[in-house]
């Protein structure tokens, strides 16, 4: 089969359920990543021909997709800060918002010295725990979450910094704990910084949401009641009370619709500066609080 008809033929039935250039995008990355071509291969070379074999396991992936699975689920894999994080559906996909939490996060970490130590509250598939330890010479870093198959594939990521350079850097280390709770003894004491892109969508704000987000990305990972959108910033700040370092700053994600509300509450837990960040659509996703 030509590329060109494998293109028309995945577009249209990804069609009704995603914006043209969207599906698009999505059948052009599924073909650059299962065939080893370039983006534009379909245009530079209209003879370009699937092989019989190829053209089976496309086939199959075609139909996973056009019943709304995520590519990133189909491929197994998600790119996030330049790095290649394994991705299964009991883990969230990382999103690009949140490479805003590390770019900010790997500046401060940058200024604080050496072996800044790094606690990653909700780590799901330890990208943001794994970009800090692989980016920040000497960080020590430990990645928490209350669910055993997210702590597997964060733990299963096939990212050792020894291949990105960093010949001596420790992975992270990743536990098993429930925020809710009381936070358990680090054998490391304090940390310096305290991350966490914690479940915050509403359940109402569900109806706003697409299959491949509802069927396929694990609830838990999302949704918290309308009743106590903010459950998961108390965690977070009760646990940076007692484990985050004099000195040290926390940044957690946030729903755009409670900065104010998110702001208050860390202000009101005893944390001095507090600070609402922006994402690329300048909506408000990040608290930022310093002790
Ligand atoms: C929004 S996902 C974030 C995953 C990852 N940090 C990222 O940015 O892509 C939230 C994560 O919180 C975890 N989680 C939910 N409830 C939790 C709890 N009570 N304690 C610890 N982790 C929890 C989920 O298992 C999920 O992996």
């Amino acid at each position: 089969m030509l590329l060109g008809d494998f293109l028309k033929e995945g577009i249209s039935r990804l069609e009704p359920l995603y914006p043209t250039p969207e599906a698009r995008d999505i059948i052009l990355s599924l073909c650059e990543s299962r065939l080893g071509i370039g983006r534009y291969t379909y245009a530079t070379d209209p003879q370009y021909s699937i092989g019989q074999e190829s053209l089976a396991v496309l086939s199959e992936d075609l139909d996973r997709l056009a019943a709304a699975e995520p590519l990133q689920y189909v491929l197994g894999f998600s790119d996030f800060h330049g790095h290649r994080f394994k991705v299964t559906p009991d883990v969230l996909i990382p999103r690009p918002e949140t490479e805003i939490l590390c770019d900010e996060a790997i500046k401060i970490a940058h200024n604080h010295g050496p072996a800044p130590k790094v606690l990653d509250l909700c780590t799901g598939s330890g990208c943001i725990a794994w970009t800090m330890a692989l980016e920040v010479p000497g960080a020590l870093v430990y990645g928490i979450d209350v669910s055993p198959k997210a702590l597997s594939v964060a733990s299963g990521q096939d990212l050792s910094p020894a291949c990105h350079g960093w010949l001596d850097q420790p992975s992270p280390s990743f536990l098993q704990a429930d925020i809710l709770q009381a936070p358990p003894h680090f054998p490391c004491g304090q940390f310096d910084l305290i991350l966490s892109n914690p479940p915050y969508v509403m359940d109402s704000q569900k109806k706003e949401m697409r299959p491949n987000v509802l069927e396929y990305e694990p609830s838990i990972a999302l949704f918290v009641p309308d009743e106590d959108p903010l459950v998961f910033y108390r965690a977070v700040a009760r646990w940076s009370q007692a484990l985050l370092a004099p000195g040290g700053t926390g940044i957690a994600e946030i729903n755009e619709l409670f900065g104010d509300e998110v702001r208050d509450l860390f202000l009101s837990s005893g944390f001095p500066q507090v600070s609402i960040l922006k994402d690329f659509s300048k909506k408000n996703r990040f608290v930022k609080f310093a002790k």
